[in-house]
């Protein structure tokens, strides 16, 4: 597997990602303006020519929020997930970034199991914020020195 900066070549194997794993999912052009956005960060995981998963980000001013991560059906439990997130981490502190934050449904076990696992901790709930079907999210955190 390799793990590298998403490109223009990557959007199209992101959004079909997007639309089988979230009721809410990104459109091709909202993933595409991303590559233009200097404050994103996105990592894609390359089996060959397929795409196994993503994670995207933004970050400002030394924090970071992690805004989206799938990993296709086919290659979950392989440590996909824990990958990206550790190389998004690892290009993070590139740029001074100390601190990451995401939400959560708070229904979604395995994604809450390996957000614990990699030593996010809890850090708040917003009430009704998922739509399709309605639900709480967790806010999660984890921060490090640079
Ligand atoms: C959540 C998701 C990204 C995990 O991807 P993955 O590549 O399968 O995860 P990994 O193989 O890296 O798993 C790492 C750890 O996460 C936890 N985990 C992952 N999937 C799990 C599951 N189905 N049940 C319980 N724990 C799970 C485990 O602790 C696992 O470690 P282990 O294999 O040593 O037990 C994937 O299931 C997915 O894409 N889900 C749909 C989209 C989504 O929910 N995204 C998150 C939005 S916040």
């Amino acid at each position: 597997m390799e793990y590298c900066l998403m490109d223009n070549t990557h959007v199209g194997q992101i959004a079909k990602l997007e639309m089988l794993c979230f009721s809410d999912p990104w459109s091709e052009n909202s993933i595409s303006s991303e590559l233009g956005n200097p404050l994103s960060l996105w990592v894609v995981a390359m089996d060959g020519e397929c795409l196994a998963g993503y994670v995207g980000s933004q970050s400002v001013m030394g924090w970071a929020d992690m805004m989206n991560l799938a990993v296709h059906p086919d290659y979950r439990r392989m440590g996909v997930a824990e990958n990206l997130i550790q190389q998004l981490i690892c290009r993070l502190k590139e740029k001074e970034v100390t601190c990451l934050t995401l939400e959560v449904r708070a229904s979604n076990t395995p994604a809450i199991s390996l957000y614990n696992k990699l030593d996010f901790v809890e850090v708040g709930r917003r009430p009704g914020y998922y739509h399709n079907p309605k639900e709480d999210a967790l806010i999660l955190r984890k921060e490090w020195t640079v």
